[in-house]
């Protein structure tokens, strides 16, 4: 079985909910505590083993280009003022050189048409898609717990977690195989993107990792646009079902959804009460203000 060494980001969305914050910086570069939202979605990545990280990028998201690359002016400072461990940190934390490649979405066509962008770059492997808009907040990181169950079945595995049906007509839903199977790796036998409730083949929805074969980029060349008017990553998928194996997988782990404003201000919570300099602090304020409202 090949080996998963190469992930798709797509960071071209324009972060409509959460404007204005998102009028002059790429949503995906919002602080959660002290970092850029998208530093914890390649650290997840990396975690997994990914080797090489295909940045689908749009307008105005220089920033994230320039966040990966070394900073000479500010190393410099750094280094005058002997802040030696702020400058370790910021250097430990680049990708190695080469191993970054970015690709411009250049029409708002939807995910599948983001993804599709990054054929060439992913070529005849195995490859897996991280949303940055959400962050998996787990012990072990999502996509390695993805990696693994990958290794026991191969074929394609899709992240999805339990929602109250009331919000399935948000996200992409799964059909699974057999009904009231446990475990935590679900046989699919389907899919749709954002259905209304009352067509939603489950609750479980699609949380925004995926690991894919690269057939699924050959369907998106000419996939018709679905929801929303869009090119939906989901449809592709769902025309390989039957084809190749599709399995869910059920990770340990709570995800955030950093483009609403509520998923943003859960995720700078959640990230700050575990946050090492300042949990304590951070826990007091919360049952403070818990009182005084
Ligand atoms: C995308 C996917 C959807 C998935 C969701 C997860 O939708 O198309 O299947 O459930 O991400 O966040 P979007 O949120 O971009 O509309």
């Amino acid at each position: 079985m090949k080996k998963i060494r190469k992930a798709v980001l797509p960071v071209a969305g324009l972060g409509t909910r959460v404007l204005p914050a998102t009028k002059a910086i790429p949503k995906e570069m919002m602080p959660v505590v002290d970092r850029p939202a998208l530093q914890y979605v390649v650290d997840e990545a990396r975690e997994a083993g990914i080797e090489h990280f295909v940045f689908v990028t749009g307008r105005n998201k220089g920033s994230i280009e320039d966040y990966f690359d070394r900073a000479y002016e500010l190393e410099s400072t750094l280094r005058d003022k002997n802040k030696i461990e702020i400058l370790d940190k910021l250097t430990s934390e680049l990708p190695k050189a080469g191993s970054t490649s970015f690709v411009r979405q250049q029409s708002p066509l939807g995910l599948g048409h983001a993804i599709w962008c990054a054929r060439d770059v992913i070529g005849r492997e195995p490859f897996a898609i991280l949303l940055p808009d959400v962050l998996v907040k787990a012990e072990k990181s999502c996509l390695a717990q993805m990696v693994e169950a990958y290794d026991q079945v191969g074929g394609n595995i899709i992240a999805v977690d339990e929602v109250p049906m009331e919000r399935v007509s948000s996200y992409g839903v799964i059909a699974p195989k057999q009904a009231g199977v446990t475990g935590n790796l679900i046989e699919m036998s389907g899919m749709v993107e954002k259905p209304p409730k009352d067509q939603a083949p489950s609750n479980l929805k699609i949380t925004g990792r995926y690991i894919l074969q690269p057939e699924v980029m050959e369907l998106l060349s000419d996939q018709a646009a679905g929801a929303g008017g869009e090119i939906q990553l989901t449809d592709a998928m769902a025309r390989l079902m039957g084809k190749q194996s599709f399995h869910a997988f059920k990770y340990d782990g709570q995800d955030y959804d950093c483009g609403s404003k509520y998923g943003y201000f859960e995720a700078v919570c959640a990230y700050a009460l575990d946050h090492p300099e300042i949990a304590k602090d951070a826990r007091e304020l919360i049952r403070k203000l818990g009182k005084t409202t």
